[in-house]
């Protein structure tokens, strides 16, 4: 073996032994650039902890039918046995479901605002300039994502493309969401008790705006714990063996860390198999082998320690049960 086959094939610690070794993992997380395999990495991780006899969700808010389209098998909208796959469950989110969902909760809490402040106003436009923004529906996701992590129906959960940027913002802001809920909270506390000492009755007014602030606070510090807490929580990392992508896990992995969520490793996908490659083979499929090691070498460097696979490029794409059970042996090679 030569020093750049060995770089090529080494794995600093496998994907098995990794999740052998956490055996308290209970979330799992794929996030990468577009189009890397995340959903096809997601899918493969899901059937292996399937195949221990674990009860396990593969979940996708992924606007895009991905999972109907690798299970070859309709999931979308609810939590679908996945069939000819014991214990594993596939739910493609409904995205247009949730987020007219949110749009509602949020024209609700509006509505309550605007009576306790006694405004005649119209909810519409404040509604409107709420939801109108692309963050909205990520967020939508996000708290779609946290629900069905508290409802703890299944032993393992898989997410295929983790709303990223917005748990990484939720984390960023769970300091300042709850300097700034407990400030509204205070006030509106002290605005109750002047309100309950000046009228007659000694009744409790219900408040629902303070219990929104309540539940949502806790709800958030809730998912903070979670996200953050190594033992249950792993985010791995999917690249091709190209700058681009190598550039955008880079980024994912200096934030997270940032944040304190815990980063399981990196996943290379798509690698061309060098011993499939004679002296006679096309330029192009030289060259790209070439630009492969040049890409492995700096994925070493950056993420040292951390590289947990490497998959081959292989002859097809990743569709139905079987080939994903082949992916599924690759990924979790010894
Ligand atoms: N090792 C591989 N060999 C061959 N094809 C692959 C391999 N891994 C993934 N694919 C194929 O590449 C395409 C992209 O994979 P996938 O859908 O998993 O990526 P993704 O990161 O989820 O994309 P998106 O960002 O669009 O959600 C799919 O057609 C998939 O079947
Ligand atoms: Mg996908």
């Amino acid at each position: 073996m030569t020093d750049t086959d060995k770089s090529m094939t080494e794995i600093d610690k496998s994907m098995k032994s990794y999740l052998q070794e956490i055996s308290t993992l209970k979330y799992i997380f794929f996030g990468g650039k577009g189009g890397v395999g995340k959903t096809v990495m997601a899918g493969a991780t899901a059937l292996w902890y399937a195949r221990q006899g674990r009860r396990t969700l593969l979940a996708s808010t992924n606007p895009v039918h991905s999972l109907s389209g690798l299970l070859s098998q309709d999931v979308f909208g609810r939590p679908t046995p996945v069939s000819g796959a014991p214990n594993l469950f596939a739910y493609e989110i409904d995205t247009r479901e949730t987020i007219s969902r949110s749009k509602q909760e949020i024209r609700d809490k509006i509505q309550w605002f605007l009576k306790f402040a006694d405004l005649r106003t119209k909810a519409d436009e404040f509604v409107d300039s709420a939801t109108m923004n692309p963050a909205f529906e990520e967020s939508a996701m996000f708290e779609n994502m946290i629900d069905l992590m508290f409802r703890d129906e299944y032993e393992v959960y898989v997410f295929d493309t983790a709303p990223t940027a917005n748990a990484r913002r939720l984390l960023g802001m769970s300091k300042v969401y709850s300097l700034w809920v407990n400030k509204m909270m205070k006030s509106r506390q002290e605005a109750r008790s002047l309100r309950e000492m000046l009228s007659f009755s000694k009744k409790k007014e219900p408040d629902p705006l303070m219990d929104y602030l309540t539940g949502f606070r806790d709800r958030m510090e809730h998912a903070r714990l979670l996200l953050t807490d190594s033992a249950r929580t792993s985010f791995f990392f999917v690249t091709l063996p190209e700058a681009l992508p190598i550039a955008v896990i880079t980024r994912f992995v200096d934030w997270f860390h940032e944040f304190g969520i815990p980063v399981g490793g990196v996943i290379v996908n798509m690698m061309i198999d060098r011993s499939t490659i004679t002296d006679g083979a096309a330029e192009f499929v030289q060259s790209r082998a070439r630009m492969q090691e040049e890409h492995m070498r700096t994925i070493r460097e950056k993420f040292s320690g951390q590289v947990r696979a490497i998959l081959p490029l292989l002859e097809t794409e990743v569709r139905g049960l079987p080939m994903l059970s082949r992916t599924a042996d690759l990924l979790f090679a010894d």
